[in-house]
C-alpha cells in the first residue's frame, strides 16, 4: 500500500488511522481487543486516542480509551510495531497547554498506555492562556527526553499553525509536524482553509470524522434511523438536502464499484491533496474490514469529481 510520511517527521504510516474515541463508549474492552487485532492484522499500525476519551459518556470515564489500548499493547507485546497518537488538553481547560499541564498529561497518558513513549502527541484544542513558546518548549523537552517522537496540533486554524511554526523557528524548537482537523465529504471548510499552509510548509494531516460519525455509511437516511447507534444524535445535523445529495453520489459510485458508501467516502478522502490519512473508528470487526477496503480503493477522476461536486 501507499505509505505516507507525516510532515517532515520520521513517522511513515499506511493511510488509515484507527479512531479510539469509541473505546469505553460504544466499544467495551473485549470488543476493543477484537477490533484492534483486526486492524493490526489488516496491515495498519496507527491508533489515535486522547487523554479525555470518552469524557462525554455519563460517569465521565476519561482515560478509558488509553487504558484499553494500553492493555491491548501489553497483551499483544506489539508496542514497537504500532504507532500510538494521543492528545493533551482534551478538556479545553484554561492553562491546559501550559508546561505543567503538559508534563502531568504525558505522564498520565504513558501510564494508561503502558508505554514509555508516544509516537505523536497532539495539542487537542488551542489554549488561549498558553503562549506557543511555553507550549512548544514543554514539548521540546518531552521529545529530547524520548517520551514523544513528534508533535501535532488539532483544531488549529492556519493562522495558529503559522504563528506556532514561526515561534518554533525563532526559538529553535520542534514544530507541529501534523495537524488533525475535521474533514469529510460533508464538512470541508476547515480543511480547505488549512490546505495552503500545509502545502507550503510540508505539514501532514490526519483528518477526523472521516465518515461524518457514521452518516457517510448511508445507514442514516431518515430521523427514524438515528436510533441505530448511541452516536445517532450527532448524525442528525447531516440529514438535509446537502447530506442526501452526497449519499446519492456515494450510492452511485459504490454500485459501480461493488463497494459500500463508507468505503467510497474513505477512498475520496485518501485521494485529497495533503491528506496523509483519514482517522476512522469502528464498532465491530466487520467495520474494520470495510475501513481497510475503503482506503485501498482507487476512484476514477470522474467518480472523484462526482463526489466532490455532490457536496457543494
Ligand atoms: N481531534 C479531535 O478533536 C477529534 C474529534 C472527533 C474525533 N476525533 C478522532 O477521529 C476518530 C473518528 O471519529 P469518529 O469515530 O467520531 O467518527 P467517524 O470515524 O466519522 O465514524 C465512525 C463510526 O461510524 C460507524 N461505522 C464505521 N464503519 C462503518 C461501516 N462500515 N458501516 C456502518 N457503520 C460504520 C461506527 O459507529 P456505529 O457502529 O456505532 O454506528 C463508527 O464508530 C475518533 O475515534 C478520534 O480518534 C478527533
Amino acid at each position: 500500500m501507499n505509505r505516507r510520511p507525516l510532515g517532515r517527521s520520521e513517522l511513515v504510516i499506511e493511510p488509515l488511522v484507527l479512531g479510539g474515541n469509541v473505546f469505553g463508549w460504544t466499544v467495551d474492552e473485549t470488543n476493543g481487543f477484537a477490533i484492534l487485532d483486526a486492524y493490526a492484522a489488516a496491515g495498519f499500525t496507527a491508533i489515535d486516542t486522547a487523554e479525555g476519551y470518552p469524557n462525554w459518556v455519563p460517569g465521565n470515564p476519561a482515560g478509558m480509551s488509553e487504558t484499553i489500548i494500553g492493555k491491548w499493547l501489553k497483551a499483544r507485546g506489539n508496542r514497537d510495531r504500532m504507532h500510538i497518537f494521543t492528545k493533551v488538553n482534551s478538556g479545553k481547560k484554561p492553562g491546559g497547554l501550559k508546561p505543567d499541564a503538559i508534563k502531568a498529561g504525558i505522564e498520565a497518558s504513558l501510564k494508561r498506555l503502558q508505554t514509555d513513549y508516544v509516537d505523536l502527541y497532539f495539542s487537542h484544542w488551542p489554549d488561549p492562556e498558553a503562549s506557543h513558546e511555553e507550549t512548544l518548549e514543554a514539548y521540546d523537552g518531552l521529545i529530547r527526553a524520548g517520551k514523544v517522537r513528534a508533535i501535532g496540533a488539532s483544531n488549529y486554524s492556519a493562522q495558529m499553525m503559522a504563528d506556532a511554526q514561526q515561534t518554533a523557528v525563532v526559538k529553535s524548537l520542534q514544530r507541529y509536524e501534523v495537524t488533525q482537523p475535521r474533514y469529510n465529504l460533508y464538512d470541508r471548510a476547515e480543511f480547505d482553509a488549512l490546505r495552503p499552509y500545509l502545502l507550503e510548509n510540508e505539514v501532514g494531516a490526519i483528518v477526523y470524522y472521516s465518515l461524518a460519525s457514521g452518516f457517510l455509511t448511508g445507514k442514516y437516511r431518515s430521523q427514524d434511523d438515528l436510533g441505530q447507534s448511541p452516536r445517532g444524535g450527532g448524525v442528525g445535523q447531516y440529514l438535509n438536502a446537502k447530506g442526501l445529495s452526497i449519499l446519492g453520489a456515494l450510492d452511485q459510485v459504490a454500485a459501480e464499484l461493488g463497494a459500500t458508501p463508507a468505503e467510497v467516502a474513505l477512498a475520496w478522502l485518501v485521494a485529497q491533496t495533503r491528506v496523509s490519512a483519514p482517522i476512522a473508528s469502528a464498532s465491530s470487526v466487520e467495520q474494520v474490514g470495510s475501513l481497510a477496503r475503503g482506503v485501498r480503493l482507487t476512484l476514477s477522476a470522474e467518480a472523484l469529481d462526482l463526489l466532490t461536486d455532490s457536496g457543494k
